[in-house]
């Protein structure tokens, strides 16, 4: 039996699941779009349950159980974000990612732990948004910082495994001369790319294709590429084709375009690592996001590894680049710039 104060200890015993559902709630609140409608304008339970055609009785219970977590607060019948809700917000990529993407695969670990047993599934489309939203934090400045060591003028760039293409937006809309293609194997993933690009207004400059990287050396190119993108994509094609798939891939493309700057962005695997796996970014986001790589089709490697696939691939690295510090100081998250010996 337990001994002492038992109520402080199932407290303390309870915190994983009260952030479990927390978590939960939180991406439903960005996702079923009650944030943004929050933000928009005032409402009252009840207008808002209108405005978004959804049942009163439900929604109160959400925003109430929401309240008591700091993450709304109803003032005079009217509910409102909080501050800590607006600055999460900031951040709703990686609640896009990890718990859109990944909620259910999560629930399922124990099974797939069996002996033969198969990788499990995630949702594509979650995956492919969620990781765009949170680009502007990490694979945008970086890619932006690496392309200034292209020493051409970039006019058109293939961007694969592009998910909801809003890292091809961005580029546009910042360099005017400049055009895209994106390619995204995922059906959902690629539809919303499509209609991204569609609400920017830039279908005459980003063009969409539903494929993946190794079909794409099949189709015929009107326009040469001056840089590739593949940012957290060789990690997928190395789970689903293996070591040989990746060299297939990079070589085929540069057999294709041999002046083609290519810009990766991966993750290292440092699970095993102990001083690095106890800082607080570490904590609070890899070791989660290194076990669903375990358990599904996605395989991350160390920055070696992908280094000697360059030498293989007679590539020589350019430049190199970690996310900026005041975002994530693990430099966990690496990027090379890649250019033909
Ligand atoms: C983690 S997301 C990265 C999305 C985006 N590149 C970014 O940096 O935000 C990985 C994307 O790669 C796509 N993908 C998976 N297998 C692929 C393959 N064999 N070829 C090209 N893309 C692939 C997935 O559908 C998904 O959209």
């Amino acid at each position: 039996m337990i001994e002492g104060n038992i109520e402080q200890k199932l407290v303390e015993a309870l915190q994983p699941i009260r952030y479990h559902v927390l978590a939960s709630e939180i991406y439903h609140l960005f996702n079923t779009g009650i944030y943004d409608q929050l933000i928009e304008s005032e409402h009252s339970v009840s207008s808002l349950a209108t405005a978004l055609n959804l049942d009163e009785r439900k929604l109160y219970g959400f925003l109430k159980y929401l309240a008591n977590e700091g993450i709304v607060e109803f003032i005079d019948q009217i509910v409102r974000p909080t501050q800590k809700c607006q600055q999460i917000s900031e951040f709703r990529g990686w609640y896009t990612l990890m718990i859109g993407g990944y909620a259910k695969t999560y629930l399922q670990v124990g099974e797939t732990l069996k002996l033969g047993s198969e990788w499990l599934e995630r949702d594509g489309k979650q995956v492919g948004v969620g990781s765009c939203e949170m680009s502007k934090f990490d694979a945008i400045p970086l890619v932006r910082s690496l392309m200034s060591n292209i020493p051409k003028d970039c006019q058109y760039f293939l961007d694969i495994g592009c998910g909801e293409g809003l890292f091809m937006i961005d580029f546009c809309r910042a360099f005017p001369d400049l055009q895209a293609w994106g390619i995204e194997p995922d059906k959902d993933a690629y539809l919303a790319a499509v209609e991204a690009v569609q609400q920017a207004g830039l279908e005459d400059r980003i063009v969409m294709t539903n494929a993946s990287a190794l079909e794409l050396l099949e189709s015929p190119f009107e326009t040469e590429p001056d840089f590739l993108v593949v940012s957290f994509v060789l990690q997928e094609i190395l789970g689903q084709e293996g070591e040989e798939g990746v060299i297939k891939f990079l070589t085929g493309i540069l057999e294709r375009f041999p002046e083609l700057y290519i810009i990766v962005i991966e993750v290292e695997d440092r699970i095993d690592q102990k001083k690095i796996m106890s800082h607080n970014m570490a904590l609070a986001y890899y070791n989660a996001y290194y076990l669903l790589h375990y358990v599904t089709n996605q395989r991350l490697e160390k920055q070696e590894f992908w280094e000697q696939i360059f030498e293989k691939c007679q590539l020589e690295v350019k430049a190199k680049d970690f996310v900026d510090q005041n975002v994530d100081s693990t430099e966990l998250t690496f990027c090379y710039l890649l250019h033909r010996k």
